[in-house]
């Protein structure tokens, strides 16, 4: 039986994360310079884009560029960063063709002027698209997040817009570069870490983490289904008793 027949095609999560890890141990493992592990990940993207949007998936969230990332060798940046803007302008067309929307989270203004423009560009031309909107998290940190969110909202109250008993889970979430998109239902993140590296603190509250040994780079479309797989076998029970989650599905 064909790994894809065995999805449950009513059960497809609205949005996937991932946290793209292990191009560079990838990379080592060949003895290759860990820029070719990055340029390999590349080719994983383009095939979960495409494996999504077969199956339906409507979110993908990747995190691409963390902000303690800063902290890594300055060619290995410079080289993700170049890495970035040829992946946008060679993939561009082909996700306006595909009806994919790129939205980016994190501080795009930090990065070099080449990729912010090129990324402001891409998000420019694919605005309208509808069937899967791609969240790059580039210069991202989800505490970060948290705390613009939180600074937005002392100015609502200080320009007496809501008092802080009236600032609920619903309007804090507004204020997050996450607003509109609705929060993960899976995350998965590959190269055997067991963490989640300031990433979507505040969204992956009730999200389902699938922790798999695959490096990114060989992380494509057959062990992308066989995670999906996975996650259908999970019960999600939000608080409740199995009992609850089981009669809610009769
Ligand atoms: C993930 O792979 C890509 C980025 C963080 C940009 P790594 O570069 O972290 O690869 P490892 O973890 O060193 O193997
Ligand atoms: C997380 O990977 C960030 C990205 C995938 C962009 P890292 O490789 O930077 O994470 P740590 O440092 O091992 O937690
Ligand atoms: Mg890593």
């Amino acid at each position: 039986m064909s790994l894809i027949s065995q999805l449950d095609k009513e059960n497809i999560p609205r949005h996937i994360a991932f946290i793209m890890d292990g191009n560079g141990r990838w990379a080592k493992s060949r003895g290759q310079h860990r820029l070719f592990g990055h340029s390999s990940g590349v080719e994983s993207v383009k095939e979960i884009i495409k494996t999504s949007r077969e199956l339906g998936v409507e979110y993908l969230t990747m995190y691409a560029f963390s902000t303690e990332n800063w902290s890594r060798p300055t060619d290995e940046i410079e080289g993700l960063m170049n890495l970035l803007v040829e992946a946008i302008s060679n993939e561009v067309d082909e996700m306006d063709a595909k009806n994919v929307r790129l939205l980016t989270i994190g501080n795009i203004k930090g990065l070099p002027g080449n990729c912010y423009d090129s990324l402001c560009q891409a998000m420019e031309r694919t605005k309208n698209n509808t069937a899967l909107t791609l969240v790059l998290a580039l210069n991202y940190s989800a505490r970060q997040e948290i705390l613009n969110a939180s600074m937005q909202a002392h100015q609502l109250m200080l320009q007496s817009k809501i008092s802080p008993e009236e600032l609920t889970e619903e309007i804090f979430a507004s204020l997050l570069q996450t607003k509109e998109i609705p929060d993960p239902e899976l995350l998965i993140r590959t190269s055997g870490e067991c963490r989640i590296s300031n990433f979507l603190l505040w969204q992956l509250s009730y999200t389902e983490l699938l922790f798999t040994e695959t490096h990114w780079p060989d992380f494509r479309r057959e062990a992308f289904i066989d995670a999906i797989c996975k996650y259908q076998k999970r019960e999600r029970r939000f608080g409740m008793v199995s009992e609850q989650i089981k009669n809610t599905n009769e």
